[in-house]
């Protein structure tokens, strides 16, 4: 049985114990675990059926937290001071100490760290007192979930319960940015657009080449059933449509007036109500700029070839 609350209390109690518990934050619904405790952790990959090798984003309530987990320079700092709590994830070097589970980050000598701004996620981490390692709360390889209904379609007897905390407002996944000793490394777009870190470094961000480990970008991945045609100025006979701005007229439209957080924030659910169609999709070109091109990037994988 999953149990859907309201109150921090059992879920924080849940984690507490060990258990697996789905909470809201901005950017999407994380599967939570203590990430100082090892089989919590591995539970969270038995639930997802997420290989072993991809490992989790830790969260944390603010900077002194996640300097007791990872090891930050200045760039970091400032990065995190500027845009925590939010849709940001930075891959810092590991404490050896910190007593996170290694599982955790799949045996790398990094760790993903992020402080959500969700004020249930935040509530929630001070009940525990302890970092959650959360991946995104659905099934490895599936659409995200924004909402506690989309948790329990993907997951429900498989984790203790879910904190319902209505629809996420950003919509995405957070933006990952690593350091390649001095070089900022955009390890996937999300929340936070790129154009607004590179004004806060100083200095543009390096694609993510492979250089720098980022096991979760496998191509395929938030994949809907239906075939996706991306780029359609105009849906073909039998296809499902998703427009975006004043495209023509389709079964769904992520932002009738042409706003990119709008989109972001209707995607996934979107994708998830237009695969019910049963027919093969097709979606409106976004513009690729600011949220824009986390879009692309989700947009891309859905319809990449699947493995
Ligand atoms: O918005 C988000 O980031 C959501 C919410 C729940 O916080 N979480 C999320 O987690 O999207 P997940 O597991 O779906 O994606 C985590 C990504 C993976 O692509 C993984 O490879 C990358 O973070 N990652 C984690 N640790 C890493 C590390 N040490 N080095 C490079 N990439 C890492
Ligand atoms: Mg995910």
């Amino acid at each position: 049985m999953t149990r859907i609350w309201t109150d921090i209390d059992p879920a924080a109690e849940a984690l507490l114990a060990g258990r697996l518990v789905a909470f809201p934050t901005e950017t999407v619904y994380g599967l939570g675990g203590d990430a100082l405790n090892d089989r919590a952790v591995a539970g969270i990959y038995e639930a997802k059926g997420r290989p072993t090798f991809n490992p989790l984003i830790l969260h944390v309530p603010d900077l002194d937290a996640a300097e007791r987990i990872g090891v930050f320079t200045e760039p970091m700092r400032h990065l995190a001071a500027l845009f925590w709590p939010g849709p940001l994830t930075l891959v810092t070097p590991l404490h050896a100490e910190a007593g996170v589970a290694p599982l955790a980050s799949a045996g790398l000598a990094t760790i993903a760290l992020r402080a959500p701004a969700h004020s249930l996620a935040r509530d929630l981490m001070q009940a525990v007192g302890r970092p959650l390692a959360a991946p995104s709360a659905n099934p490895s390889s599936k659409v995200s979930p924004t909402t506690a209904g989309h948790v329990m379609d993907g997951l429900f007897g498989r984790i203790a319960g879910v904190l319902d905390g209505g629809p996420c407002p950003v919509g995405l996944e957070s933006t990952i940015v690593g350091f390649d000793g001095e070089t900022p490394v955009l390890l996937r777009p999300g929340g936070v657009a790129e154009e607004n870190l590179a004004a806060a470094l100083g200095r543009p961000l390096t694609a993510h080449d492979g250089g720098i480990n980022a096991p979760g970008q496998m191509t395929s991945h938030y994949a809907p059933d239906a075939p996706i045609r991306l780029n359609a100025e105009a849906p073909s006979a039998g296809e499902a449509y998703v427009g975006f701005g004043s495209s023509p007229k389709g079964d769904l439209n992520l932002s009738p007036s042409g706003d990119l957080a709008e989109a972001a924030a209707n995607l996934f659910a979107m994708l998830r109500e237009i695969d019910q169609s049963s027919r093969p999709i097709a979606i409106a070109p976004i513009p690729d700029h600011g949220l824009g091109h986390a879009i692309n990037d989700r947009l891309r994988r859905a319809a990449a070839p699947r493995t």
